[in-house]
């Protein structure tokens, strides 16, 4: 095994002059390289110690993740990020009510961006991986999914993951002691933007739920509108109930539509009923 390092400034480098952030072959050959950054040992205490030198500053402004999470470096197109993960030993003091989401252990989810992941420190913890195929599913409550076993493994020092978005489930269990992981993340691309996120069920084969990603979030926030009676947005929100990018969006745009002007009802829903995207056509037979 290599035990050539490099700064994260060097694997910055060369992430930006030489991957293309739509070709998954192109994600993947930046293992050699997030390998030697692994071996560099001082990268995080270096940068942890030098942000808490500015004291002034706000603590992590460009963590959107979880609190376990430390972001070394973020950008447009890509993000290096470590996760420390506990073992439930250590992690009985939290109340997991008001310490939701510090570390997702035991979830089968997927993700909606892909990344690289490599064990940094300590005996890492279990992973059970499967896949399914993202445009079968309609993604309701209790949907049926095909979830076929890919592996399980641990992410142990050195050990490397490469998860893609939209395709791959995993379910994280705690590692026995202490350990750190190393991520390259790729943020979202093009249609990536817009893609659900789903908690599987994978003893039953089955979707449990819709994550609260930008996709919910998105498309919760027309909820908002409604509720504050949204006349002035009407003619914006009848345009975008058909052009907007993101499905869920447009379903919200629908149903906050039909609420401000009930009338509407029949017209926009069987309008939605030849849509050529399945998941707007499902919506729309379930408010006909
Ligand atoms: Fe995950």
């Amino acid at each position: 095994m290599s035990v050539d390092k490099i700064s994260l400034k060097d694997f910055i480098n060369y992430v930006k002059s030489n991957v293309n952030f739509d070709d998954e072959a192109s994600i993947r050959s930046v293992e050699p390289y997030l390998r030697k950054l692994n071996n560099n040992k001082d990268l995080l205490p270096e940068a942890i110690c030098n942000e808490l030198r500015q004291s002034v500053e706000t603590f992590q402004s460009e963590n959107t993740y979880q609190a376990s999470g430390y972001i070394l470096y973020k950008d447009e197109d890509f993000i290096v990020r470590a996760v420390c993960w506990l073992p439930l030993s250590k992690r009985k003091f939290l109340d997991p009510e008001i310490d939701r989401g510090l570390l997702v252990y035991s979830a089968p989810h997927d993700h909606d961006f892909s990344f690289m992941t490599i064990g940094h420190f300590g005996p890492g913890y279990y992973s059970d991986i499967y896949e399914y195929d993202y445009d079968r599913v309609l993604g309701l409550e209790g949907e049926s999914v095909e979830l076929k076993k890919l592996d399980f493994d641990r992410l142990s020092e050195n050990k490397v993951f490469f998860f893609r978005a939209g395709k791959d489930v995993h379910i994280q269990i705690p590692p026995d002691e202490i350990s750190v992981s190393l991520n390259f993340i790729v943020r979202k691309r093009g249609s990536q933007k817009f893609l659900d996120q789903y908690w599987f069920d994978v003893e039953n084969n089955k979707i449990n739920r819709a994550l609260e990603n930008d996709t919910f979030r998105r498309a919760k926030s027309i909820d908002l509108i409604t509720a504050l009676g949204g006349d002035d947005c009407f003619d914006d929100l009848y345009e975008l109930k058909d052009t907007h990018t993101c499905r869920r969006t447009r379903i919200s745009i629908m149903e906050a539509l039909t609420k401000i002007k009930p009338d509407l009802r029949k017209q926009i829903w069987s309008n939605a009923s030849n849509d050529p995207d399945p998941v707007i056509r499902h919506a729309a037979s379930s408010n006909l």
